[in-house]
């Protein structure tokens, strides 16, 4: 899908060669009184009738009317043109426009609306327009193609927003592919031939180590969720550098559970297919890689994927067992179903070597997550200020939100294990805070944040399929910090 912006007036657009035209109305329409357009009568008429309103989500169809070329045209109300109002306005007009097939939408500002709700705009349009394709036999893909953003002044901030947004798409829907395709499309050895592919088009450094690798490194707690697998574990590794060498890299690290039965403490029947989303934090690695392919900004990253399936298995690891993970640290493994930080932890020790200025994990983590922020904001844990608001400001700037969660100290008194120096799970209290407890241990002196997206990576029920989140944030998060002098990483940390 391509975006393309451009400088126009509203009786102008209408002359525009366009399959469909959504036109954003703002609330402040007195200039509109007495313009003499087709649409401005018509809206004047509507408003005075009732038939139309000054809310985001009201809309306006018309269809083949005089004096418009687009066959289509839908008029939404923006309201006061905040990005979230204009994110309601596009998919109320979605709504009326996804049965008409449509291959070339133009999204037309009536007044001008900032970067930012450009952006959203956009990034609804291809929210919406998304199609899932990889494994059906007659797939129905997307038809639209072109989308024209256009408004009576352009400048830089517009201009900027839309070429972000082309970016963010590409890599919104690299994570969406990968989220959503089921587990035996989707193994650790195909994740690892997508972040090569990924890397190969941009000429980025992509390594992927398999298990002997893995062990020789000791990762032993990666090990022991993989032993009960019959697909091969691998560790990705990836590198966009962007700036000089001897910057200090932003490190991500994406959990990359292909697939989570919970080992031998097996889950439930019911929905366990919603855990082929468990590499949802891969996937959207996968995705900031293949924005930042386009962005180019001057920025070193490095991007780290332990994946692995987590099966129940006569060689599987049993609850009890007792492992030593890469930084040395024994763990008792209570529960096989907490897995995603036991793969989680030897990465975090692994992205010590590059003495990041952060260090980000991303992971479907925990149900808790999912009970205290539910679907609308990612958990955001750390212990550095600086970089937890940096973060908490990307998602808000995004529209992919997060919130910030507590890590007190008392947190991890359930962590306690008599026969290891750390168990795996505490008990049933704040499931989300006690795994970013685990999670820090071994964080060491990095700069570290932890995103739980186990509510926000995918939507359930008739509309089951990734989001795409938390891509966006992390590449607003990433182009944030493009000209700040990196820290050293022990100087950067600082502990709550
Ligand atoms: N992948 C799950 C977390 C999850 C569950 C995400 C449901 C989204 C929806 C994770 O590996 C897990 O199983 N966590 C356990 C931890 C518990 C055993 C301490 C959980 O949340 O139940
Ligand atoms: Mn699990
Ligand atoms: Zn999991």
């Amino acid at each position: 899908m391509n975006f393309e912006i451009q400088k126009r007036a509203l009786t102008r657009v209408i002359r525009d060669d366009l399959d469909a035209l959504v036109i954003f109305w703002p609330r402040q329409d007195t200039e509109w009184d007495s313009a003499q357009d087709p649409v401005s009568s018509l809206v004047r008429a509507a408003l005075r009738q009732g038939d139309f309103e000054h809310k985001a989500g009201a809309v306006l169809a018309l269809y083949a009317h005089a004096g418009i070329k687009a066959r289509h045209v839908v008029v939404a109300s923006v309201a006061d043109g905040t990005p979230a109002q204009v994110r309601s306005a596009l998919q109320a007009a979605w709504a009326a426009l996804k049965a008409t097939k449509s291959k070339r939408i133009g999204l037309h500002a009536v007044s001008e609306l900032s970067g930012a709700s450009l952006q959203a705009a956009v990034l609804s349009l291809a929210d919406a327009s998304y199609c899932y394709t990889s494994t059906l036999s007659q797939a129905k893909p997307r038809t639209l193609k072109q989308v024209v953003v256009s408004s009576p002044s352009v400048n830089t901030e517009s201009r900027t927003a839309v070429a972000q947004a082309q970016a963010l798409v590409s890599g919104i829907e690299v994570a969406k592919e990968w989220a959503n395709r089921p587990a035996n499309h989707c193994t650790p050895t195909m994740l690892a031939e997508a972040a090569k592919s990924i890397a190969k088009g941009a000429s980025f450094k992509c390594q992927v180590l398999g298990p002997k690798e893995v062990a020789k490194l000791g990762m032993g707690a990666f090990l022991a969720v993989a032993q009960g697998a019959a697909e091969p574990l691998r560790f990705i590794v990836m590198h966009y550098n962007g700036a000089a060498s001897s910057e200090a890299p932003v490190v991500l690290v994406g959990k990359g559970i292909t697939f989570d039965t919970g080992g031998i403490s097996l889950k439930p029947a019911p929905e366990m297919d919603e855990m082929k989303y468990d590499m949802s934090g891969a996937a959207s690695v996968l995705g900031v890689f293949k924005a930042l392919s386009e962005l180019k900004p001057a920025l070193n990253v490095v991007g780290l994927i332990p994946a692995t399936e987590n099966m129940p298995d006569g060689l599987a690891v049993k609850p009890g067992d007792v492992v030593t993970s890469m930084s040395g640290q024994t763990i008792e493994i209570l529960n096989t179903d907490a897995e995603g930080r036991l793969v989680l932890c030897d990465a975090l020790t692994y992205a010590e070597r590059f003495k990041p200025q952060a260090v980000i994990d991303i992971a479907t983590l925990t149900g808790a997550c999912v009970i205290a922020l539910g679907g609308v904001r990612s958990g955001l844990f750390s212990d550095h200020d600086a970089l937890a608001e940096a973060l908490q400001q990307a998602g808000e700037a995004a529209g992919d939100g997060c919130w910030r969660m507590p890590l007190d100290d008392a947190y991890a008194e359930g962590l306690k294990s008599r026969f290891a120096d750390v168990a795996n799970v505490a008990g049933r209290q704040a499931g989300a805070v006690t795994a970013a407890k685990f999670l820090q241990r071994f964080a060491g002196k990095m700069a570290w944040a932890h995103l739980d997206i186990a509510g926000t990576a995918w939507r359930s029920g008739a509309a089951k399929g990734a989001t795409g989140r938390p891509v966006g944030l992390l590449v607003h998060y990433l182009l944030s910090q493009v000209g700040k002098p990196s820290k050293g990483s022990a100087a950067a940390r600082r502990r709550a």
